[in-house]
């Protein structure tokens, strides 16, 4: 079922100080279609998890409303609302086995016991559990905890599944398997979610979109690709990946929409993603270390920039560059083909230049 957030605000007391209040979340407004999976992303505190409680019943919000499908279900205590949560803790039964876990829901509900048995076994097939079935709970791994906890929660077949920070009890390696574990579950059986997490490249692999939160607030809302080329302001920018903000002037605006814009010792015509813009307005090119060529020789005509090169790291199938312009800026630049475009090493003088089409421009 599709849910949607309509105006959304929590503010707690603070603890410490009777008369203070702590704004853990604020006005915030978002769709997600059925069967979507979207993750909020962002630092510590900024408001993900008790966003997560708001749409469960866990926390009621001070302001604003949750809508299930058509119907507003604020007033809906947490077992009435169809929502199941996933924890980093699994809080599995551990007098149980596993197949016993995994029944659990149904049996609670009063289910016929053949129709369990059926459905118990259809779930921990496409789980890859079967084999599990009469295991108990301290006989398995993390990434098997993790997964049984996933499928009692999926038998029950909640209209929204909610995750906070699932994973981040396991270990690198297992946490890598197990988001794509839990993005093929979630495809496979369709299931509206919310995935909680500060890691972005967990968010990039199992979102269809990427809610990036700071201080409470919607920073912005988009795919992977979008949020990671078209960052709508900077802490966007800066949150997600390494990036490049090139001091830039405009110059003119011409009829495609786009702007000319001084950067360093050159011109270009550059997209803006934000703002509207009139000669002479300082800006921000926004632009990724890897959309940048890095070159060396008497080529300084045409590049953005010329620099020196502060350090260089050498990682095999790309090189890290920090490159010193002007004596003051440093700006980042990876490079991916290091047997044919050479290696530069450090105090070399080079080249920095981009295609316009990767970098776009914000407001200061
Ligand atoms: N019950 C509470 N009473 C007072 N303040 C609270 C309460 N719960 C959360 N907060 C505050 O609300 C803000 C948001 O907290 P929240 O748990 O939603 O953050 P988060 O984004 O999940 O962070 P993390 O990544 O650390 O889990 C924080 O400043 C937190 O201290
Ligand atoms: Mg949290």
């Amino acid at each position: 079922m599709s849910l949607k957030l309509v105006n959304i605000s929590k503010i707690f007391k603070d603890p410490d100080h009777a008369n203070k209040e702590v704004v853990a979340v604020e006005d915030v407004n978002l769709e997600i279609n059925e069967g979507e999976m979207v993750s909020f992303l962002g630092p510590s505190g900024c408001g993900k998890t008790t966003t997560l409680r708001i749409v469960s019943g866990f926390e009621n919000p001070t302001t604003g409303e949750v809508w299930l499908g058509d119907k507003m279900i604020n007033d809906l205590p947490p077992n009435k609302r169809d929502t199941a949560m996933v924890f980093q803790s699994y809080a599995i039964f551990p007098h149980l086995s596993v197949g016993q876990n995994i029944a659990f829901g149904l049996e609670l509900k009063g289910v016929k016991a053949d129709i369990v048995k059926k459905e118990v076994e259809a779930i921990m097939a496409t789980m890859n559990l079967t084999e599990l079935y009469n295991r108990s709970p301290d006989q398995l791994s993390g990434g098997q905890q993790q997964r049984v906890a996933l499928a009692r929660s999926i038998i029950n077949k909640p209209s929204v599944l909610l995750f906070d920070e699932p994973l981040s009890n396991l270990d690198a390696k297992l946490r890598d398997l197990m988001r794509f574990e839990i993005r093929r579950i979630q495809q496979s059986f369709g299931i509206t979610s919310i995935y909680v997490t500060h890691d972005q490249a967990e968010a990039m692999t199992v979102s269809d979109r990427i809610v990036v939160m700071n201080e409470g607030h919607i920073m912005q809302v988009g795919t992977p690709f979008e949020i990671y080329s078209h960052p709508a302001n900077k802490f966007v920018a800066d949150f997600i990946g390494r990036v490049n903000f090139l001091d830039s002037i405009v110059e003119e605006k011409n009829k495609d929409g786009k702007y000319l814009v001084h950067i360093g010792k050159n011109v270009k015509l550059i997209n803006s993603s934000t703002g509207n813009f009139t000669k002479g307005d300082k800006v921000l090119t926004v632009i990724r270390p890897e959309s940048l060529t890095v070159s060396i020789g008497e080529k300084d005509s045409g590049s953005v920039y010329n620099g020196v090169v502060e350090k260089a790291v050498y990682l095999g199938a790309t090189v890290e560059y920090d490159i010193m312009v002007d004596g003051r800026e440093i700006i980042s630049a990876v490079t991916h083909n290091p047997v044919i475009e050479g290696v530069f090493k450090s105090g070399d003088r080079v080249n920095i230049d981009f295609d316009p089409a990767a970098a776009h421009l914000l407001g200061e």
